[in-house]
């Protein structure tokens, strides 16, 4: 009788990298991190990274309980990294208890990590009504009607607050329900990540001081 492999054995031999990684000169990094992010976003587009805007948001309420879960990245500024979701949640409940934050990105065709940490607080409201506005109607009318993570009512009673909140999107298409917010993650640290085929990875990580940034290159 042939056995089957275990988890164990199959996880053990999948391979670790895409063929082709490209190379991570540290002493040519620029002295702003969000400029080094901007170019590393910008490759991973060019290549056809899948979703390279989907990141971790890890945050950690007063309990110090940490919760993560995948959000999409919707600007980076000077001032940080923007994502939007509604401050009625578990998320923005905790942001509002314990503002500091980690977002992780993982670029798996290029191998490539990128770790930020900072405080997430909420941006002006014509930020977050530009974002509400730009989705489709029908993620509009879901987040009108909808309460985040909460347990789902009743179908017929689903239905009676979405078919509402469709009319409402219909007849007012400016409406931004108050609680949606744009979140501006200020960096303090940012750390990169380059695997290679010879398994010699590069970490940088750039650390904000008083003026400006710090750098480090980072054992693997
Ligand atoms: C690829 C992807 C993108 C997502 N983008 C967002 C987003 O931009 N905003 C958001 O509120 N939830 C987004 N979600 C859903 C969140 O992961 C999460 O389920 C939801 O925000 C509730 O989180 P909370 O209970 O921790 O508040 C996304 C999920 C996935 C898988």
């Amino acid at each position: 009788m042939v056995s089957e492999p275990s988890i164990r054995d199959i996880l053990r031999h999948l391979p670790p990298f895409a063929t082709d990684l490209p190379d991570f000169d540290t002493d040519a990094a620029p002295a702003d991190p969000l400029e080094l992010f901007g170019s590393w976003l910008a490759e991973a587009v060019r290549v056809g990274v899948a979703q390279p805007h989907a990141m971790v948001l890890s945050t950690a309420g007063m309990d110090a309980t940490p919760t993560a879960r995948t959000l999409l990245l919707k600007d980076v500024t000077a001032e940080g990294l923007w994502f939007a979701s509604v401050g009625d949640s578990p998320k923005g409940r905790e942001i509002a208890a314990n503002p500091s934050v980690a977002l992780t990105f993982y670029w798996r065709e290029q191998g490539r990590q990128v770790r930020v940490t900072g405080e997430a607080n909420i941006g002006p409201r014509a930020v977050a009504e530009l974002d509400f506005l730009a989705r489709h109607p029908t993620a509009r009318a879901n987040v009108i009607a909808g309460r985040q993570s909460e347990p789902m009512p009743e179908e017929a009673d689903v239905q009676r607050a979405v078919g509402a909140a469709r009319e409402l999107v219909a007849q007012h298409p400016e409406t931004v329900p108050d609680d949606w917010n744009a979140y501006l993650v200020r960096p303090e640290t940012v750390e990169f990540w380059q695997a290679s085929r010879e398994r010699d990875q590069v970490r940088l990580r750039y650390s904000r001081t008083a003026e400006s940034w710090a750098t480090a290159v980072l054992w693997p």
